[in-house]
This record gives C-alpha cells, structure tokens and sequence, in this order.
C-alpha cells in the first residue's frame, strides 16, 4: 500500500485523458441523432447553455474531490471527511454505473469496428453497383406518371413536416393522447369513423378524377356508409362522450386534423404545378435517383440489422474491443491512459477536420449550418430541454466520478477552472464539428436528420454507398474516428471501476484491469446479445416494453448519472470541509468562487431535480410548458 500512486506526465496530459473521457460515442453518435430528433438549432443552444451552468461546475467539483483525496470515488469521501460517511454511496453509485454503461458501450464500439473492417473490405461498393442496375430496371418498367406520382407525393411529404408539427402543437399532447385512444377504442370494436371519412371527402371533392389520380389520391374511403355503421358509429361516439374533457378534445383533434388534411391537399397540388414544369427526362432522372436510394437503404438496413441481431459478432467485437481497453488500463495512467490518449485526441481531431472540410464542399452544408445553429423554437419540445440536460452530464463523462478519480492522480493545486473549461470546449467543439461533419453528408444525400440511433451506423453508410468509390475511404475514416473516440471514454470507465480495487484492496493494477474487464465483458453479453432473437434475454423485450441494451443504458444515463451530479454538486456545496474546498481554488477570483457555489449549492441541483421529476413521471414538461414552446404566431 506505501507503494507511490500514479500520477499524471503533465497537466496537458491529464486535460487530454479527461477530455478523451468526455468526447466518446456521446459526441460522436449520440449528441448528432439527439440533435437531430429535436430539431436542431434550439436544442444546440440550450444544450451550450447547460453545459456552461451544471457542466462546467459539477466537472470542477469532481476534480476538486479527486485532487484534495487523491483517491477514487469511494474512497474519496471518508478520506476528505476524516471518517466513514454515507456519502462514499455516491461513489458506489459511480462504480456501479461505470460498470453499467462500460458494458454497453463496448458493444456499440464494437459495431463501430466491425463497420471500419466493413469499410476496408468495401462492402459499399457492390450495394452501389446492385442498386445502379435495380434503379435502371425500375426505370424501364416505370411509367413517367406514376414517378410522378411518386415523386410528388414524396415532396408534399417532406415539405409538410414542420408545417403539420407546427398544426398539431396548436393543442396539448393530452390531446393528441385522447385521440389516439379514441381512434384506438373505434378500430377496436370495428367501428368506421364516420366523421372523418366525412371530412376527407368534403376537403377533397372540388377535385377531378384526374387530379386524383395524379396526387396519388386514389384509395380515399367511401364517405357513404351503411345505416348500421353509422348508427354503430353514433353509439360508440356516445359512450365515448360521456366524459365532457375527452369529448372536447377530440373535437379539437378532430378539427386540427381537418386543417392538416387541407394543407395537405394545398402542397400537393403546388409541388404537382411544380413537377408541371419539369421535362419528362427530368422526371424520370429523378425518380430512378430516388428508387436507386431506396434499394441502398434497404440493402445498408439489412447490413446493420444483421449486425445488432447477431449476438456472436457483436460479442466477438465487444470482446476485442474490450481487450483493448484493458490492455491500456493495466498499462498504467501516464504510460497507459495518457500515451494513448496523447495519440489519439489529436488524430481524431484531425480526422474529424478531414471529414468536415469533405462535407463544406457538398451541396447539404448551408443546410446542415442552418440546421444546427439556427435556433427555431417550433422544433423543440419542453421534454428536449431536459434531453439537453442529461445529455451534458453523459457527454462531459459527469455523475459518476470519472473526473473525481482523474483528477486524483493530479498534485496540482491551482488551475482548476482553466483545466474545466478546456475539458468542456474541447468536448462540445468535437460534438459540434460531428454534426458539421454527419449533417452535410446527410442533407447532401436526402436522409433524415431524425433517423435516431441509427444515424450513424445506417444512414451514414447509405451516404457513402452513394458515394461509390471515395466513399470507402470516408467510411474508413468515418468509423475508425469512431473507434478512437470509443476507446478514450471506455477506458475511464474501467479505470473508475478498477481504481477501487487498486486503492482500496491493494490490487496490482494489471489484476484489477483483467479482472474487471473480464467481469463487465461478461455482463456486456446481455447488451450484445439482447437483438438476438436465439438467446433468453429476448424474453426480456415483451416483460419490460424494451430491450436489455436499452433498459440499461436508460437506467444509467437517465437515473445513475445526474443522481451521482446531483450528490456530487451538494456535497462540495454543502457537505465539504471549507477549508479543503478554499485550497483547491486559491488561484480563483472571489467573484468567481462565489457564482461557481451559486450554481453548484442551487441553481445545478434544482435543474437536475426538475430532470429527474419528469423521468419518475411526477413532472410533465410537454404538458406543462406547453403554452411556452407554443406561442400563436
Ligand atoms: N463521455 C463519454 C461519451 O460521451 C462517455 C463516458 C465515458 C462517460 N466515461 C464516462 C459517461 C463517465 C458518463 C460517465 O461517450
């Protein structure tokens, strides 16, 4: 136990192992289809803003518990409080959610390895030379009316998505919630909705024949329905009716949705006066384009699936991957940790500069700009706030002492806030430049920017399959970035678990890191296998609504982490010694001193309670706020 603990090479070194802690598949992956599913712009701010007032804070409060104890979590809080004390729980909470998250993160950072050796035997190519000879087939068997058909409503389609959000969010999700089980409770017992079919006639019957046909209007239901049915009908209206509220609300669904149908019906026929002007060779061009994509998505689809329902593969990569991670962990911090993270920040800084001047060039890059730094608030719900919120603590590597036990290997007493803040800049400029780097590509390529998760692993790839023979390269260098990016984190995961074992038990650290990283690889096989529709676990899927990999990942981002922030924050606000607290921070002006205990005894905690309310369900934001984030225009 005498035996001298590990320290950092250098301050540099330690800024970038923390930072190679916080930039990870959070940055890469997460931050980018999060980004998308709220819309962008709005949620980039507000994301900024909570990074500067709970993540700058929180991160130099682990920092501080690290540096004063120079011990890991656990053990950090008896050390600093001079005797046993239920706030080393806290450090608990961290081990067991570094345990948790490390045993999925090597499965996606396993898929990210098998997609790099994906990409270096160019699976890419051959799904764009067999969709190059579907797309010609579609276009000799394909009448030019029925492309534009196609082609027309596809436009309306994509044109009409803000504008219907924008119609919907005129009423309350509990709305929208009656609706849907109004329209449920009618399917249910068979029963025709008469006062829609209604609706969808009287919008649409100023049309002709022909228009009909050519919108791709065709299979309108029959408005004319028997006495039964609509007696039926009547009854079940009235049932229904009989609570006053719900009866309100569906009418005002109902009456929303009758707008939403006449804007339907206005776009269509303006995108079909617009296709009017294209040539016939246009057309065509352009059908066969959007077919030729179709299939590649499909063929890109298939791929990705069969990776995630494939247990052993993913296990296999896991393994290795994981392999990996230990090896750098029982290497030690500064020959270890640091060397390797010396390496491989700036390398994937540079990848990702690569990657994002390629994406300057092409057409989707003033789209992309717009879309992430133009804030509109018709985008973004109240619940993406807190979206935001959680997302800081996971991305800046926050809540679970991660930072408290890096920050242990450091001597130094001065520098804290310069050190957090840099951490912090280099953490949300490498998101940032992640979205300028997936966005172009996206938009250029006519994805969608709310694929979810599987942005980067489906359309991504469908992007580069497009791009036919540099698309190789890209996708080289696309998931290798990924893999780097993987390692730097998974590695402070394992180092917080395996320090409790070195610190505490006396361990050698190479039996701590083997150990451990044998045990959560174990664990892991959960999350690798949990698509796999051949293993147990799948049973999981109908008992909790969702799938192993996603139960936990839900439980540790969503519940482990900002609890952990949460503790965290109140026990250097509230908890340590003062005298401890002023040592670290002797080179900080009082002014700043005291906004920093503002935001960490207060304004942090009471954001973070807020999170958690809405996740127990006692809180709805979208509900509550919803006359905020809805202004009439
Ligand atoms: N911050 C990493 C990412 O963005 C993930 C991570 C590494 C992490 N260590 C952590 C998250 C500790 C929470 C706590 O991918």
């Amino acid at each position: 136990m005498a035996e001298q603990r590990s320290q950092w090479g250098s301050r540099l070194g330690f800024v970038l192992a923390a930072a190679g802690s916080a930039v990870g598949l959070g940055n890469i992956w997460k931050f980018p289809y999060i980004t998308g599913e709220n819309g962008g712009g709005l949620f980039v701010l507000i994301y900024l803003v909570c990074i500067a007032l709970v993540g700058i804070p929180i991160m130099m409060a682990e920092i501080m518990i690290g540096r004063a104890a120079q011990k890991q979590p656990v053990v950090a809080f008896s050390t600093l409080q001079g005797k046993k004390t239920a706030w080393a729980g806290v450090g608990w909470l961290g081990i067991i959610a570094g345990f948790v998250i490390l045993s999925y993160y090597i499965v996606v950072a396993g898929w990210a390895m098998d997609f790099t050796l994906k990409s270096v035997v160019n699976i890419t190519e051959p799904i764009h030379d067999t969709a190059e000879v579907e797309g010609s087939v579609y276009r000799v068997t394909t009448s030019t009316a029925d492309m534009e058909t196609m082609l027309i409503q596809r436009q309306a389609e994509k044109d009409l998505k803000y504008p219907v959000r924008r119609i919907k969010n005129k009423a309350k999700p509990s709305v929208w919630d009656d609706y849907d089980r109004y329209e449920t409770a009618l399917d249910k017992s068979e029963v025709v909705d008469v006062v829609k079919r209604e609706m969808l006639a009287e919008v649409w019957t100023s049309e002709s024949a022909d228009t009909l046909t050519a919108l791709g209007q065709t299979d309108l239901p029959d408005p004319n329905v028997s006495e039964e049915a609509r007696n039926a009908y009547r009854d079940a209206r009235n049932r229904l009716f009989e609570d006053n509220a719900f009866a309100k609300n569906i009418d005002r669904a109902e009456s929303l949705m009758r707008e939403v149908e006449i804007l339907r019906k206005k776009q269509l026929l303006a995108v079909r006066v617009l296709y009017g002007e294209k040539t016939e060779l246009e057309i065509r061009d352009e059908a066969e384009a959007v077919h030729r994509r179709a299939v590649i998505f499909q063929k890109v689809d298939d791929t990705f699936g069969a990776v995630a329902v494939d247990g052993w593969t993913s296990a296999f990569w896991s393994a290795i991957f994981m392999l990996l991670v230990i090896l750098i962990v029982a290497g030690g911090i500064s020959s270890g940790i640091e060397r390797t993270c010396r390496i491989l920040m700036p390398t994937l800084i540079f990848l990702i500069l690569v990657m994002v001047i390629y994406g300057a060039f092409k057409d989707g890059f003033g789209e992309a700009l717009s879309f992430v730094f133009k804030p509109d608030p018709s985008k973004l719900k109240a619940s993406g706030v807190l979206e935001a919120l959680g997302h800081a603590f996971f991305t800046l590597s926050l809540g679970m002492g991660a930072m408290i036990t890096y920050g242990s290997y450091q001597k130094s007493k001065t520098g804290i806030v310069g050190q957090s803040v840099m951490i912090a800049i280099l953490d949300t400029a490498i998101a940032l430049l992640a979205c300028m780097m997936i966005f172009p590509i996206i938009f250029s390529y006519d994805q969608e920017a709310a694929a979810g998760p599987g942005l980067v692993f489906k359309s991504m790839p469908l992007a580069f399959a497009e791009i036919g023979k540099g698309g190789m390269l890209l996708a080289i260098l696309f998931f290798g970035l990924l893999v780097f990016a993987a390692i730097t984190s998974a590695i402070s995961l394992l180092e917080v678990v395996a320090s409790y074992f070195i610190d505490q038990l006396g361990w050698a650290r190479r039996k701590a890191a083997w150990t451990l990283g044998g045990i959560i690889l174990v664990f892991g096989l959960g999350s690798a296998f949990a698509s796999d529709p051949d293993f147990v676990l799948s049973s999981w899927q109908p008992s909790y609504g969702t799938d192993f990999f996603t139960t936990i990942d839900y439980l540790a981002s969503n519940w482990l982490l900002p609890m952990g922030g949460l503790f965290i924050a109140l026990y250097v606000g509230w908890g340590m010694p003062k005298r401890l607290r002023e040592a670290e921070m002797t080179d900080v002006a009082p002014a700043l001193v005291a906004g920093w205990l503002l935001l960490v005894r207060f304004i942090a905690p009471a954001l973070v309670i807020v999170v958690l309310l809405q996740k127990v369900g006692v809180l709805d934001a979208d509900e509550l706020f919803h006359a905020w984030f809805n202004r009439p225009d």
